[in-house]
């Protein structure tokens, strides 16, 4: 009989299990919500990235719905064959008019815009400069490009100067950084960053993923929140999380926009976004620029959450934005405490090694612009009660 060659994951998987890192799929069988319904249990929800509640705003849906009357469901090609629709064209010139730089493209994915950036734009003969807590899509890009990585302790300009100190001068090299750091909530050190980029003549790039609708004028991101304009040359941005949609962008200057059209792979290699995907961003950005209070309430509900939650005693870490970890060290611990929240009616998942470091495990919080004081103190007497249950505060 055939050998399964495969039996080596399965082994694998049972020691995720005994390490208490195994997960369960949590399905999500309503809209995506402040209040929803996962595995038949209806929670309040602190686990999605929709930060303004943008995923079922009426506008974003009504574009939707009249997209696919007008246009079908599917492109049917890459962007470079048939795939590019006047809707993608329309979003790239919103989202660069938004971004106040002279040209923007548009990926399936955030993940997608960093790979295929960062592996197109340089070489094995080039070097990165790379915050040692940068998304994994940023860390897939320099990988693909085959440039030397060097890794610099998170947030630490003065390293990442001296890195570069002892660089060749005539060597390419780019200095890449997330706005926002998707496990911790901390930002990056834009300012420093960008001088230090400056002395050495390096490509300054920025993964604002998870600043994009959150910080900055309408949510323009920290380039904006720190008034770093014309010193970042690539900035990266996402649509699928506080934008509620799908995709991810890239800012910059036509000629490097250009040059992304010609050679990103996912660009060229992989079919472009639905209508509907593309008309809910262009519906997206109109809300940005004439909801204010939508990023308002995110922000008054995120200093009353964060403040809850340091309050009753939890190690909320060094976060600067709606991204609150609740940091309790041992995988296990997380997943336990994760496990009893949503048992009583609280979702906050559980994160461990690989995503963060061990002995980091954590329950990471989001709260969103539509969850109300009462869902959210909900929440903190759930948080409180389990909490001291499992010794943690
Ligand atoms: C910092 C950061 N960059 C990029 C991405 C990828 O974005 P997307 O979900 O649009 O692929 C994420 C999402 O997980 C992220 O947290």
């Amino acid at each position: 009989m055939r050998q399964d060659p495969l039996k080596y994951l399965a082994d694998e998987l049972d020691s995720l299990r005994q390490q208490g890192l195994y997960r369960q799929l949590r399905v999500l069988e309503s809209e995506q919500q402040a209040h929803a319904t996962f595995d038949h249990r209806s929670v309040i929800n602190l686990s999605s990235n929709n930060y303004l509640g943008l995923t079922t705003h009426p506008r974003l849906r009504e574009a939707a719905i009249e997209a696919v009357g007008k246009y079908g469901a599917g492109s049917g090609s890459v962007r470079t064959i048939a795939g590019t629709m006047d809707l993608h064209m329309e979003l790239e010139a919103r989202l660069a008019k938004f971004k106040n730089v002279e040209a923007v493209v548009v990926f399936q994915s955030g993940f997608a815009a960093n790979a295929g950036t960062v592996s197109a734009i340089l070489n094995k003969e080039d070097v990165i400069i790379s915050d040692e807590l940068n998304h994994a899509s940023i860390i897939d890009g320099c990988r693909l490009s085959r440039a030397a990585i060097k890794v610099f302790p998170h947030k630490d300009a003065d390293a990442a100067r001296k890195i570069l100190r002892d660089l060749p001068a005539g060597q390419r090299k780019l200095l890449i950084t997330d706005g926002v750091f998707s496990m911790d909530g901390d930002l990056g050190p834009m300012p420093a960053l960008c001088d230090v980029a400056e002395e050495f003549g390096a490509i300054m790039m920025v993964d604002d993923a998870h600043a994009s609708g959150v910080f900055g004028h309408q949510g323009r991101g920290t380039i904006d929140h720190f008034k770093c304009h014309g010193r970042v040359d690539i900035q990266v941005g996402t649509l699928s999380k506080a934008v509620g949609v799908l995709g991810g962008y890239v800012a910059g200057t036509k000629a490097f926009i250009e040059f992304l059209y010609h050679r990103a792979r996912p660009f060229l290699f992989s079919t472009s976004h639905p209508p509907a995907v593309a008309a809910a961003c262009i519906a997206a950005i109109d809300v940005l620029e004439q909801e204010p209070q939508w990023m308002e309430r995110l922000w008054e509900n995120t200093r009353f959450f964060k403040a809850g939650l340091q309050s009753l005693g939890f190690n909320t870490g060094r976060s600067e934005s709606p991204i609150t970890p609740v940091i309790v060290g041992e995988a296990s611990q997380a997943m336990q405490m994760s496990d009893r929240l949503f048992a009583e009616g609280v979702f906050a998942q559980g994160i461990g090694f690989p995503t963060v470091a061990r002995g980091q495990a954590r329950l990471r919080t989001i709260v969103t612009a539509t969850h109300s004081r009462e869902d959210l103190q909900f929440a903190l007497d759930a948080f409180a009660r389990v909490g001291k249950e499992l010794g943690i505060v």
